[in-house]
């Protein structure tokens, strides 16, 4: 793999997937990690993120320098570009100006990063400190009116480093800096293809399952969907798909999955009515973190009674089946702490609400992909569109958009306002433009309406549409005010105990896309 070393800034999972555009497979790495352990990963390259430190400064995270005589071509970027300075023995210094935003910068010709692209460029900087002299052998290869040091490299020594960051779109030649450095500095080859990737995930399925029973935690959504049709792919009818109603659905959910699936993926569904048990299970829970581990819990525990079910029905040996399939994507590893050394925001009901006493292997063929290389290769897979396209829908479902406990009576009322929501935002041609619109209801929340004749003292229904590319950061969308209009009209016209509604009109960070 490309390694590409987090040194804490928000860049890092960004660069890991521009080196995927560019058909190359890439892994992040905490800057803690050793630099045995990160070759022991025999790398094909190593990437140096941006981070929010400056070099100097008292426990500023660093690498040991032995890590550019490995012999392993390194590009450093922003942070990474004045560690690598500074470790090899050049100059980092504080310039007393911030250069911040669009900055004009000057390429030479005949560099290796910057071949074939124009020798006068808009790039995206952020940075405070800057390199003020390269190490020696090292040639400058950018400079900016601010910063004479804007860009190195040493061919022979397969070492390259820039100020700026590629990875952004500001950024007009960033993603072929990445590509000049993976195939030119690299010598690399684009061979991460949807199709080498099913390859070796159906290899990796068949290695790992043998001939057991494997049973699949299919939700409707994206991610379980192509988890099951690789799984599918890999071993045929070993493979049998629950569906587990929760309770927790929106409306129409249910029947969709039952008619879809099995008709267009060729993939056999059975449908388990869990819905009583996952109820009783968030009786009196308001925390949203035991919300989720609840549901987490019951999820497991439904799949343990649709394994013995199996059982009952063919009679089979138990001990056949052991595997559970779950579409778990990289994205939730590292955001649950299993990128080694990230923060838990979240726990994700697929990874860390897990109980302990799990009596399943689980099979995770989309660990290591983001969300558009996920639907890449559902496409490639075969998953029909509308399945492929389709908004993400958390795993808790409606149980972590009701804030407050849980009741069937809450969850009737937010299915009829997410219906209408859905419905005109179909109607107006907004689906594509939306990256989702979580419809949240405030059950701990009232206030005071006039509805026909009389005072109400009802609840609030939040909308939350919000624009993104991978939901790790998100803008909420701006809604047209008809639109708006509409929505609210019919929500508070047919919805009963629901007499306001408000719009969530904040970005990620800070707040989250869900509210639980
Ligand atoms: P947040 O709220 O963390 O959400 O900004 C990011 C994206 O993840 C979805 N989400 C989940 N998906 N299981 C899932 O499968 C979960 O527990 C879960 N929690 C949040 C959310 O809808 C958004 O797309």
């Amino acid at each position: 793999p490309v390694l590409v070393v987090d040194f804490g800034a928000q860049y890092a999972q960004l660069i890991a997937r521009r080196v995927r555009e560019a058909r190359v497979y890439s892994e992040i790495v905490p800057h803690t990690m050793s630099v045995e352990k990160m070759l022991e990963k025999d790398p094909a390259a190593i990437i140096l993120s941006g981070g929010p430190s400056s070099v100097y400064a008292e426990g500023a995270p660093n690498v040991d320098p032995s890590l550019f005589e490995a012999g392993v071509p390194v590009l450093g970027i922003c942070y990474g570009f004045q560690v690598m300075a500074a470790s090899l023995g050049g100059k980092v210094g504080r310039t007393g100006t911030r250069e911040y935003g669009h900055t004009e910068t000057k390429v030479s010709e005949g560099s290796c990063l910057f071949a074939n692209t124009p020798l006068e460029q808009s790039v995206w900087m952020s940075h405070g400190d800057a390199v003020q002299a390269g190490p020696e052998g090292f040639t400058v290869t950018a400079s900016t009116d601010q910063t004479p040091v804007a860009a190195f490299e040493n061919r022979e020594r397969k070492l390259f480093g820039l100020q700026w960051h590629p990875e952004v779109k500001h950024s007009a030649y960033g993603q072929s800096a990445l590509e000049n450095f993976l195939y030119e500095g690299a010598g690399l080859k684009p061979t991460w293809t949807p199709g080498n990737i099913i390859d070796e995930q159906v290899e990796q399925i068949r290695r790992q399952v043998g001939d057991k029973q494997v049973i699949c935690a299919l939700s409707g959504g994206v991610d379980s969907s192509v988890a099951a049709a690789l799984v599918h792919k890999a071993v045929g009818d070993q493979l049998t798909c629950f569906f587990i109603d929760h309770g927790l659905l929106r409306a129409g959910e249910r029947e969709q999955v039952e008619r879809d699936y099995a008709a267009t993926m060729g993939i056999k569904v059975v449908t388990i009515d869990e819905s009583e048990r996952f109820l009783n299970a968030l009786a009196g829970l308001t925390e949203p973190e035991a919300k989720r581990k609840a549901i987490g819990r019951e999820f497991i525990r439904s799949f343990e009674a649709a394994q013995r079910e199996m059982i009952a029905q063919a009679g089979a040996d138990g001990k056949d089946i052991e595997f559970l399939v779950q579409g778990t994507l990289y994205p939730d590893v590292v955001e649950s702490g299993g990128g080694e050394g990230t923060a838990n925001i979240k726990s994700h009901h697929n990874v860390g609400g897990l109980p302990d006493d799990l009596s399943f292997s689980l099979v995770e063929p989309l660990r290591e992909l983001f969300k558009d290389e996920v639907r890449m290769i559902g496409r490639e897979l075969g998953v029909p569109e509308k399945i492929v396209a389709r908004q993400p829908f958390p795993g808790p479902g409606l149980g972590i958009r009701i804030i407050g406990e849980v009741t069937f009576d809450r969850l009737e009322t937010l299915r009829a306002a997410d219906l209408i929501v859905r419905e005109e935002l179909t109607k107006a041609g907004l689906d594509e433009e939306i990256w989702q619109c979580p419809v949240v209801l405030l059950a701990d929340v009232r206030s005071v309406g006039v509805q026909g004749d009389g005072r109400t003292y009802g609840h609030p229904i939040v909308l939350r549409p919000v624009s993104s590319e991978d939901a790790m950061t998100a803008d909420w969308t701006r809604l047209p005010y008809d639109i708006l209009a509409k929505i609210s009209n019919r929500i508070t016209n047919s919805v009963p105990d629901v007499n306001r509604v408000v719009l969530d009109v904040t970005s990620k960070p800070p707040a989250t896309i869900e509210w639980e």
